[in-house]
């Protein structure tokens, strides 16, 4: 038995279980392993520095898997001007079929995207932005709660509201994001009205995930109260890992400082050099709540098919049991 919604449909996948873009992270053996584990990866189109090296990374995802998988584009204030038509020409040309944009509307990429025949899921965190996004014509939308990693919006609203909220204003098919790691956070989603869970933080914690045993290890130990949200004070809000960085970003935030007083402590170069060194303290690192719900570090298939199976014994032996 497989748990069968819109969003398996639509990607034509086993289980409703998707892996967002991740900078850093979303590249072609993470998005492989968790695309032939049945569920859907997808790569991060900045992660890779230019746009023929995204083309180059989707065919070498493609000598890796053969099953569905898409490219993220996200789009945010960054320090350095990013190239962003040329990142989707490069999808277009790479004959992707699925595309995940975040960041900002993904209407101006609309025309090319339709064009070729690609599936737009719009990833936000408001359901006004929701609306919008099936209004300029997306396929589905992910909505990412407070809880999530990286960028939850201005408004801070979890996804116990979020996520019903969304599914009683949006017709399309909808992906729960941010808190999720297990396999009561899937039923709880399809519950609230989702057909499927967007997963970030949990996939670092796995065998093929590119990132330093040192995160890995620190993702287990660490508890719900091991998150904080910089960049408040400039209304790009990101959930990052609390370490020493984050809270000297918050200090100097509190004490009036802008952009400009924190680059030196945020900047992506430093972020890279430190983690790739597996010093955790060293730089800023995206992290979500969900750290309270990871106790292990197993490969992608194993925690794949460990959440669909928990899933249908809960709904099945659980739920049912409780309906007199
Ligand atoms: C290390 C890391 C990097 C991320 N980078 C991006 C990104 O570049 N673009 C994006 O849309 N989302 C990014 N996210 C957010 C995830 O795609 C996803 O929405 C989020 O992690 C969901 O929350 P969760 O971590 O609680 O599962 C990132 C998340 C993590 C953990």
């Amino acid at each position: 038995m497989t748990i069968k919604t819109r969003i398996t449909e639509l990607f034509g996948i086993d289980h409703p279980i998707v892996m967002g873009g991740m900078q850093g992270v979303g590249r072609a053996e993470l998005v492989a392993a968790v695309s032939n584990a049945g569920a859907i990866g997808f790569l991060t189109a900045l992660t890779q520095p230019t746009p023929e090296a995204l083309y180059d990374e989707v065919q070498k995802t493609r000598e890796l898997t053969d099953k569905p998988f898409g490219v993220n584009i996200t789009v945010l204030p960054t320090l350095k001007p990013v190239p962003y038509d040329d990142y989707v020409a490069a999808v277009v040309e790479a004959d992707v079929s699925f595309v995940e944009t975040a960041g900002r509307s993904p209407e101006p990429f609309m025309p090319a995207f339709k064009k070729a025949g690609i599936k737009v899921i719009h990833k936000c965190t408001s359901v006004r932005h929701s609306i919008k996004a099936q209004k300029v014509g997306c396929d589905a939308v992910s909505i990412d709660g407070f809880e999530c990693a990286g960028h939850p919006g201005e408004d801070d609203i979890p996804g116990l509201v979020l996520v019903p909220a969304t599914a009683d204003q949006v017709d399309l098919p909808l992906i729960a994001s941010g808190g999720y790691g297990d396999a009561r956070g899937l039923v709880a989603a399809l519950s609230l009205g989702a057909d499927a869970i967007n997963m970030g933080t949990r996939f670092l914690a796995t065998q093929e995930a590119g990132v330093h045993e040192n995160m890995k290890s620190k993702l287990v130990e660490s508890s719900e109260r091991d998150t904080a949200l910089i960049f408040r004070s400039m209304r790009n809000t990101a959930r990052v890992f609390k370490n020493e960085i984050a809270e000297e970003v918050m200090k100097i935030e509190a004490e009036g400082g802008t952009i400009k007083d924190v680059a030196h402590l945020v900047s992506g170069e430093r972020g890279r050099k430190a983690m790739a060194a597996g010093d955790l303290d060293g730089g800023i690192w995206t992290a979500g709540m969900v750290t309270a719900l990871i106790h292990d570090v197993p490969t992608v298939a194993e925690l794949i098919s460990r959440i669909s199976a928990e899933a249908q014994q809960l709904i099945e032996k659980r739920l049912s049991s409780m309906v007199a």
